[in-house]
């Protein structure tokens, strides 16, 4: 009996997957369909598959061609399968000729015509959201870099305000993208915008975006002023447009894996947290006051997600002691106490801390190291070390990609944002802010 085996997405199944598969058959008499898991598909930079692997496994499976279906997870599969299933013929169609060829050595390998003018990215790409970009800050550079990641998305226009900073902490991508001398004119082309401007016209961009009924992925913070948040969040409900917060943590695998295992009870009930987020700044000191702020309006958001994710709202009470430079505060450190639990922050803009985050329980604990924002790594530790374990997941890039392809597929979808930071979130981090802008429970040092 010839074996013959070959892999694919199969997201969107079309007719350029019907037709692979039933020429991949015909090779042999028994064909292995190797479909990717949803993980291995995004780290090897496949980011918005439609489709869950479920649902392209049942698609593969209806075609009638598989005599079996395995799911592939990591790179070098390939050739595990070949060898366990005694494997006769590997194929591809022809869009990979000469990149299998190193399978040669456990079998024929075969490159089959790939059907034109069809492909998944193409469907996906079919009614991108177009998107207006608003502020030229130096994060977008590193946003349209990560877009490129992600179908279903092109940026058709930006518009910044005139401002009269210097240009050195400006975007240079800003530029190859057509101007809009007004914010009106951008909105009037666009179906969602990605505002990066100062902090202090955020609101209104915000509020202007989802009167002419656009979507909206705003940079952090999302705001000081709660009042605001709640018609925000109200607008956007009534209207059914997504409103997301761009902090890159949410979005990113591990962070979310980690919050469920504290969450599944690993470490025994939550008693503490402590989460930490310093920076330097040095020449971009000034710039960063003027988009933000200082030290809780700059970074306060991460901490805050991990510290409201894993103990809730519902905290008892919250001071800040904080030290001010020239009326900015540049190092704050934010204490919470919970029924049973507290959790205390230190973020700072001109100062210096090991920023990791550890999180305690009756059982043990888990430890993230710096940079824990960013995590791709963490560990499980107890009393007894021999129960210790460590769990890895890849952060690809700057992070700013995951949000990105949240921020398409809740859009596309009209789905709820279901990853972490979704509108309870951003309530509670702006009232937050709003509680320290107005001096609640600050003490100075
Ligand atoms: N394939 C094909 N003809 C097409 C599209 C895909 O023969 N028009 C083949 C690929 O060569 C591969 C298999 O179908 O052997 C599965 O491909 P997959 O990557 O899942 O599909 P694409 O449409 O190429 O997906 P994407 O655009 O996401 O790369």
């Amino acid at each position: 009996m010839k074996k013959v085996i070959t892999y694919g997405t199969y997201d969107l199944f079309h007719q350029g997957h019907y037709n692979l598969l039933k020429r991949a058959k015909a090779l042999g008499d028994y064909l292995i369909v190797g479909v990717t898991s949803d993980y291995f598909d995004k780290s090897r930079g496949k980011f918005n598959v439609h489709d869950d692997l479920m649902t392209r496994i049942e698609n593969v499976k209806k075609t009638g061609f598989a005599d079996q279906i395995v799911v592939e997870e990591y790179f070098g599969q390939k050739i595990d399968d070949i060898k366990k299933y005694g494997v006769d013929i590997f194929t591809v169609g022809s869009d990979w000729k000469g990149y299998f060829d190193y399978l040669n050595e456990y079998c024929k390998v075969v490159y089959l015509e790939r059907t034109k003018g069809i492909s998944s990215t193409q469907i996906r790409n079919e009614h991108s959201v177009r998107l207006g970009i608003v502020g030229n800050e130096m994060i977008l550079d590193r946003f349209i870099n990560e877009m490129k990641y992600v179908s279903g998305i092109e940026v058709v226009g930006a518009y910044a305000s005139k401002d009269d900073v210097d240009s050195r902490y400006k975007s240079v991508q800003f530029q190859q993208f057509p101007q809009y001398n007004t914010y009106e004119s951008l909105l009037d082309k666009v179906d969602a915008v990605y505002i990066n401007a100062p902090l202090t016209q955020r609101n209104e961009l915000i509020a202007a975006a989802l009167e002419k009924g656009k979507h909206v992925l705003t940079e952090f913070p999302f705001g000081f002023n709660y009042q605001k948040a709640v018609e925000f969040i109200k607008t956007a409900s009534e209207k059914g447009l997504v409103l997301m917060e761009g902090l890159k943590t949410a979005y990113c695998p591990a962070f979310g894996k980690m919050i469920s295992l504290v969450k599944s009870g690993r470490i025994g009930k939550i008693l503490s947290i402590e989460a930490n987020f310093t920076q330097i700044l040095g020449e971009n000191l000034q710039n960063q006051v003027r988009i933000a702020g200082g030290s809780v309006a700059s970074l306060g958001a991460y901490p805050l997600l991990a510290i409201f994710k894993l103990l809730g709202y519902d905290y008892k009470k919250v001071e800040f002691i904080t030290h001010q430079e020239n009326g900015i505060d540049t190092m704050t450190r934010m204490n919470f106490i919970y029924d049973g639990a507290i959790a205390t922050s230190l973020v700072a803009i001109n100062a210096k801390a090991e920023g990791s985050l550890t999180i305690s329980g009756t059982k043990g604990y888990v430890y993230v190291p710096a940079p824990w924002w960013k995590t791709e790594y963490y560990e499980l530790r107890y009393e007894d070390i021999n129960k210790n374990s460590k769990f890895f997941y890849k952060f690809e890039g700057e992070g700013l990609r995951y949000e990105i392809v949240e921020f398409v597929r809740c859009i596309k979808e009209t789905a709820e944002i279901n990853l972490l930071l979704n509108h309870d979130n951003i309530l509670a981090e702006t009232k937050i802010l709003s509680l320290f802008y107005e001096k609640n429970n600050v003490i100075k040092f």
